[in-house]
């Protein structure tokens, strides 16, 4: 069989922590996302030769793109013969809180497998999202990389040795992504966090968690509501966003099922019932930002179930 020598994959933006999920917990949404394209080359190298669509932000350094850190990863452990060129196409704005980095180095690496005759399974692709991600932020969470990778929502049980868990995707579910015009840098959003947390907000913390995931496998609605509550991280964070308390009460009395910060934010999102919700709860929490003095991008969405995509190949 010829050998492909080019490939052209999306893959999807994510809301990691969903609340109560911090590191543990995303889901996929159907956009916005990234797009790479990756080429086989005779020299064994990786190369970034072009990126698109960040106005000159991204590093072309193979060891800080994060497409790039995670195909060269890939190709060292399969030892492969061959380099790869990789042209990134960011179709979403950077440190957003949508899973930026992750969306670049999953699309690469899904596609790199694909070239390579998919040595691997799908859920073993994630450790080289995970080094890119700590190449773009020091710490190699992957709540964004798995459910881009997987589609859906995903739990991430542990991390060492990767045992993740995909989970149901109720009908109809979707959300409402508000992003407003200020920057949050994941390792700066991270540096925030108390380092202790005590046992009643663990117990607070932990019961919404696992009523969450209960919530879609029952899919219970009333009870994804009521589990949708971060009292750890969010309360912190929150702080870095302009208006957030009244953009998260426009959502909720839009009809939104609960609000939170999306990965590290600045991004808000609202979980909603229906898609036609979810428009109503974007454009109360793009109203309510407005009023905070800040422009926002609004992305609605159904939840993503298939994660990447694969857009040409030869
Ligand atoms: N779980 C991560 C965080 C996601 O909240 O810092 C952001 O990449």
């Amino acid at each position: 069989m010829k050998r492909l020598s080019y490939i052209k994959v999306f893959a999807p933006a994510t809301v990691a922590n969903v609340a109560s999920g911090f590191d543990v917990l995303g889901f996929a949404l159907e956009k916005p996302g990234d797009t790479v394209e990756l080429t086989v080359k005779p020299e064994k190298k990786v190369r970034v030769t072009g990126i698109t669509g960040d106005s000159g932000m991204l590093p072309f350094d193979p060891e800080k793109n994060t497409a790039a850190v995670a195909v060269e990863s890939f190709l060292h452990s399969m030892d492969w013969p061959f380099g790869i060129d990789i042209k990134l196409h960011k179709q979403m704005p950077l440190s957003s809180g949508l899973g930026s980095s992750a969306a670049s180095s999953v699309a690469a690496v899904y596609g790199v497998n694909i070239l390579a005759g998919e040595p691997l399974r799908i859920t073993d692709l994630l450790p080289y999202t995970l080094q890119a991600e700590k190449a773009a932020c020091g710490t190699a969470h992957g709540d964004n990389t798995a459910p881009s990778l997987l589609g859906g929502f995903v739990l991430i049980r542990s991390y060492n040795p990767p045992d993740v868990i995909k989970l149901p995707v109720p009908g109809g579910i979707s959300c409402a992504v508000a992003h407003p015009n200020t920057e949050v840098n994941t390792g700066d959003a991270r540096k925030i966090l108390k380092k202790e947390v005590s046992l009643s907000k663990a117990i607070s913390q932990w019961g919404n968690l696992a009523a969450l995931v209960a919530a879609l496998y029952k899919e219970d609605f009333d009870l994804l509501g009521r589990s949708l509550k971060d009292v750890i991280v969010e309360p912190v964070r929150s702080l870095l966003i302009p208006g957030f308390d009244a953009v998260k009460a426009a959502a909720l009395e839009a009809g939104a099922l609960g609000c939170s910060i999306s990965g590290s934010g600045p991004s808000v999102f609202a979980l909603c019932s229906t898609l036609n919700t979810a428009k109503a709860a974007g454009a109360a929490m793009q109203e309510s930002f407005k009023q905070a003095g800040l422009d926002c991008d609004l992305y609605i969405s159904r939840v993503n179930k298939r994660g990447p995509v694969v857009l040409e190949k030869r």
